[in-house]
Order: structure tokens, then sequence, then C-alpha cells
């Protein structure tokens, strides 16, 4: 909301599109990083479309980690409780909306830390410091004349929570659609296929109308303010037109769920206008003038949103942060996996089949693009399952196996780095691609997660990985008339490969490289991006045969 442009930003940044080239020359620094996943309606339990955006919002912020360790990280997630859409679905089972709310939330909740998101504050807008917030910011912009009371009629969706003008809706006759069971026609929105009331009412409105040459220019003047770029492209066109003032109250009569417009009990705050507002009341929003750093991570420096949301949410001057990611959706035969459709993939059961980091690596994998939409399979998670596998936990069997192992000579591990300094060959081919990539490999990736390339940055490191197992089919180093310099340098350079991809690969599968660094004894204290470069980091004693993933085997 607009208030935010009043709130003072912090002079240092990090820059996410500064085009570094070297990490160890990272000189900026930012006490604090702050991202935000939308927020969740409880109304119903989370599906692969809620984990997908809580993973891609992890991953940014395990990346933020690790590039500057000294940095807070502030990574808001949570449920967005209030509105018609809850009331209505806790009235039809019976249960007072918070009792609801309470048990949906959980599983947000519980799929969150299953999922591994290392979320710094999980909010329920129905928590006491977020009303507080919430009224708080409207006192101040009732103060400045910025609402006023009014009238408003349209379609509502109470599926979709917002206004339609007659323009964004149509006519669907009773026979033939598949939204109800009764023959009379039904009114729908365009653009969401949801089902729309006739609502007239008085409420309370914002001068949103006033801010559309403020929020286009904004918008105009730095292209990196969303991304991908479609989706700026939505917003600014959205913005060319002239925009309306925003309905920012219900009637209580007709929702009493949610929070009071201060001093008029009769009207209650209108779900969006409370929602945004979580993203202040994460980081102690409203400020307390007398603790120091209390403003310490606002304004957000990243918000991941769905592309559904991205134009509400920039419209109403939301997007106060650095940059907003509008993400892809996840389809089911082409259609939106959504709680209305019923079409859901359930989120928990892939974890429980199939491990936390192999579904996060194929939702950032395949989710990273932020193009198209994708069609979830299960079969594709699958082969990506048992491409981590190979390329990596078989990996790891393969190189620390008792073949290889016996071939090294006493002490070789003390000096693992100067025989692999000494030993690589200028000549071939492939070793060489190897160790190039290993070279330019961190900053590679860290330049595509700043440019918010997630899947890119993921393709980049399996690439490196596929070319180190294509390198040890080729030089044999199990063979039995393998040189013994040859299985040396095959060893140092694998357990090298595997020390910076499993650093760089912390943000995407966290449970698997920690296992991995861990196995190799790689310090706590030397697990962050400036520690993947080439030979730049303890090379200590190797655990052979840890399995990272259960059905790993030796070939
Ligand atoms: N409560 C609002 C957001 C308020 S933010 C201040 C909301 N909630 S939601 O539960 O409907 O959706 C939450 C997020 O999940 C949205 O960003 C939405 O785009 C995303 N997804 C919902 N279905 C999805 C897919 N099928 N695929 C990918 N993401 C999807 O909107």
């Amino acid at each position: 909301m607009l208030l935010v442009q009043q709130c003072a930003r912090r002079a240092h940044r990090w820059p996410l599109r500064s085009g570094l080239t070297s990490i160890s020359n990272t000189c900026f620094y930012s006490s604090s990083y702050y991202l935000t996943t939308p927020i969740f309606y409880p109304n119903s339990v989370p599906h692969i479309g809620h984990l997908y955006t809580l993973v891609i919002t992890d991953i940014l912020a395990r990346h933020a980690r690790i590039s500057l360790p000294d940095r807070t990280v502030c990574f808001l997630t949570g449920t967005d409780e209030h509105g018609l859409k809850i009331q209505r679905a806790a009235e039809a089972r019976n249960l007072e909306p918070l009792e609801f709310c309470n048990r949906i939330s959980d599983r947000f909740r519980v799929l969150a830390n299953n999922a591994s998101a290392s979320y710094t504050r999980f909010i329920r807008t129905s928590e006491k410091d977020h009303h507080h917030a919430v009224q708080h910011v409207w006192r101040a912009l009732d103060s400045k004349g910025l609402i006023y009371k009014g009238s408003h009629k349209g379609w509502y969706s109470v599926a979709d929570e917002c206004f339609y003008t007659e323009n964004q809706v149509e006519r669907l006759s009773g026979k033939g659609n598949t939204l109800s069971s009764s023959s009379e026609e039904i009114v729908v929105s365009k653009e969401t296929g949801s089902v729309v009331e006739w609502t007239e009412e008085d409420n309370y409105k914002f001068r949103l109308s006033r801010f559309r040459d403020f929020l286009f220019a904004r918008y105009q003047s730095d292209p990196h303010t969303i991304y991908p770029p479609q989706q700026h492209a939505a917003v600014l066109d959205m913005l060319s037109m002239p925009l309306e003032d925003l309905s920012v109250s219900r009637p209580r009569s007709r929702l009493h769920w949610g929070i009071s417009v201060p001093n008029d009990s009769a009207h209650t705050i209108y779900v969006w206008f409370d929602a945004l507002i979580n993203y202040l009341t994460g980081v102690g929003y409203p400020w307390d003038t007398e603790k120091q750093n209390v403003q310490a991570c606002w304004p957000p420096d990243l918000q991941v949103v769905g592309k559904d949301i991205v134009r509400d949410a920039s419209g109403s001057g939301h997007t106060t942060s650095q940059e907003a990611l509008g993400s892809l959706h996840w389809t089911v035969n082409r259609r939106k996996m959504s709680k209305s459709i019923g079409n859901v993939v359930d989120p928990f059961y892939v974890i429980e089949e199939l491990g936390t980091d192999v579904v996060r690596y194929y939702l950032a994998r395949i989710g990273g693009r932020f193009k198209d939409d994708v069609d979830w399979s299960s079969e594709q998670l699958e082969n990506h399952g048992a491409e981590l596998r190979s390329l990596l936990g078989n990996f790891y069997l393969r190189i620390t196996s008792a073949a290889i192992r016996k071939r090294l000579p006493e002490g070789f591990h003390s000096n693992l780095r100067e025989s692999l300094e000494q030993s690589l060959s200028t000549e071939d081919v492939k070793e060489v691609e190897v160790a190039n990539g290993l070279q330019t490999l961190a900053s590679v990736v860290d330049n595509h997660l700043k440019e918010l390339r997630i899947s890119e940055a993921l393709e980049a490191i399996m690439h490196q990985l596929k070319a180190i197992n294509a390198l040890l089919n080729a030089t044999e180093p199990w063979a039995k008339n393998s040189r013994e310099a040859v299985v040396m340098k095959m060893y140092a350079l694998s357990l090298e490969t595997l020390r910076i991809c499993g650093i760089l690969l912390q943000p995407f599968i966290p449970i698997k490289a920690g296992t991995l660094l861990d196995a190799m004894s790689v310090p706590q204290s030397e697990r962050a991006l400036q520690h993947a470069q080439y030979l730049c980091g303890t090379m200590g004693v190797t655990t052979p045969g840890v399995k990272l993933f259960s059905n790993t085997r030796v070939s």
C-alpha cells in the first residue's frame, strides 16, 4: 500500500542486478535482505502451486544467506485468513472461522517445514500484531485524506476476493456449464472463470486513482521492478489506463470475519488491504522509533507472487520492493491447478514418496524459468529424482568406492589439493572443460540467481556434474590397469567438483547438499559462496559409502 512510499529506504542494498562477475569482488554490503511469499488462503489444504511458491522463495533466501553470511535474511510466509471466502468455507463446515483457520493454517506451516523452507516468520493475519498494524495504516491514510466513504456496485467474486466490471464478466447458460447444477444462468469472471455475484454496498474507498501516474512512472522507469518481462509489461499496460478508487471495506453485515474499520465497527476492512500489510507486520511495523534497527528489514528486496496476483498487487502499490517475481502456474492437463477446480496434487504425498529435495529439485528445474505455465508430471518428477541420484548420489559412491580408494597411495588425502594443482593436463579437452567449469561455476550460478534465473542456475551445476560423470566413465580409474596418477587426479578432481557443487546446491537441495558436505568433512564455516571457488576450500577426510539417496547403487 502507498504508505510504504513514505518509509525510509536503506542506504545500502545488495545490488541484485549488479552484473558482478567475480564473487570475491563482492564489496557491496547491506545488513539485511528481505523476501516474502504471497500469504496463502487457508480455505482449503495446500497444493503443489503453494509448495512451489515456497520453494522458489526459499531458494533465493538460502542463496542470499550463503552469498553474504553476515547479513540478516528475513523471509516471511504465512496465511491470509480473513474475508468472505474463509468466512463461507468455515460456515460450510459449521466451524468458527478462527477454529477453521487454525486447522488449515497449520497445514501450511507443516508444509513449509516439510519443504525445508527457511522462513523467519510464519505470519497469520488473524494475529493481534497484524490487526494493530492494519488499523495503524488505515488511520495514517485516513489522516492524509486518502480514505473516504462512498458506495460501490459491481460483480464480486468470493473465490478471487475482488470486484469485476461488467466488461470483465460473461453469462453462461445453465445447461452446459459445469459450475452450477441448476439450469439458471450464471455469471463468471472472464479471466478466472470464477462465479461472481452482483453487489451494491456502502463502503470506504481508497483514492487509488491519484497514484496512477506515480505508479506508472515508477514501473516504467525501471524494467527490473517486475520479473519476468511479460509480467512487467502487463502491469504497465494496466497502469496505462485510469485507475479507479479501490473499495477497501465491506459492511459488517456481509463480512464479519475480518478487521474492523477504526471508529466504525459497522465496516470490516477488505481482505486485500489487510493482507498486503502483512509484509509490514512481518518485520515489526508500526515502527517503534525508540528501538534501534527495528526497520532493519524494510522494505522488501524481493517479493514472490503468483502471476495471477502480480497485477492486483502492483496496482495497489504493493510492490515496494526492489523486485517482484511473478511466478508461473502449475497446471494439470493444461488447466491451472486449483482448489476450486479440484485438480490438485497433494504436496505432502509427493514429499513423502520421493523426499523433500527431489521435489524441490523438480519444482525449481521445471518451474524456475517463469516463462510458460508447466504441466505437472509424476513421470517427469521421478526422472528428475533419478537424474539427481545418478549424477550426485551414485557418483559420490563410485568415487569413494573401495575399488578406487585402494589404488590411492598412503597419505594421499593430506595433499589432495596440491596433487590436483600439479597433475591437471592442459591437453585433455574433457579435463580442461571440467577444471575451467569449476573456476567459473560459482559466479555463473550467482549471476543467474541475481537475475532470478533459477532453472538456469541449477542447469549450470548439473552440467558440471554431467561433465565429471562423463570424465569418470571415460578414465575408468577403478580399472585394474589404470595408472596411479590417473586415479589420484580423478579422485581429487571429483571431490573438488562435489565440494563446489555441494556448496552451490545448498539453496536448491539443502538436505542432500548438507549430507554431502558433511560426508566430505567440509567445515560449516566453509560453505558460503566465496568457498565455492576452485581450490579455495578445505578438502577433508571423506567418508566412503554415504548414501545420499536411499536407493543409490554403485555401478
Ligand atoms: N491470499 C492471496 C495472496 C495475498 S498476498 C498479500 C492468494 N492466496 S492463494 O492461496 O490463492 O494463492 C497463493 C499463491 O499461490 C499465489 O501467488 C498463487 O499464484 C499461487 N498459486 C496458486 N495456485 C497456483 C498454481 N496452480 N501454480 C503456481 N502457483 C499457484 O492469492
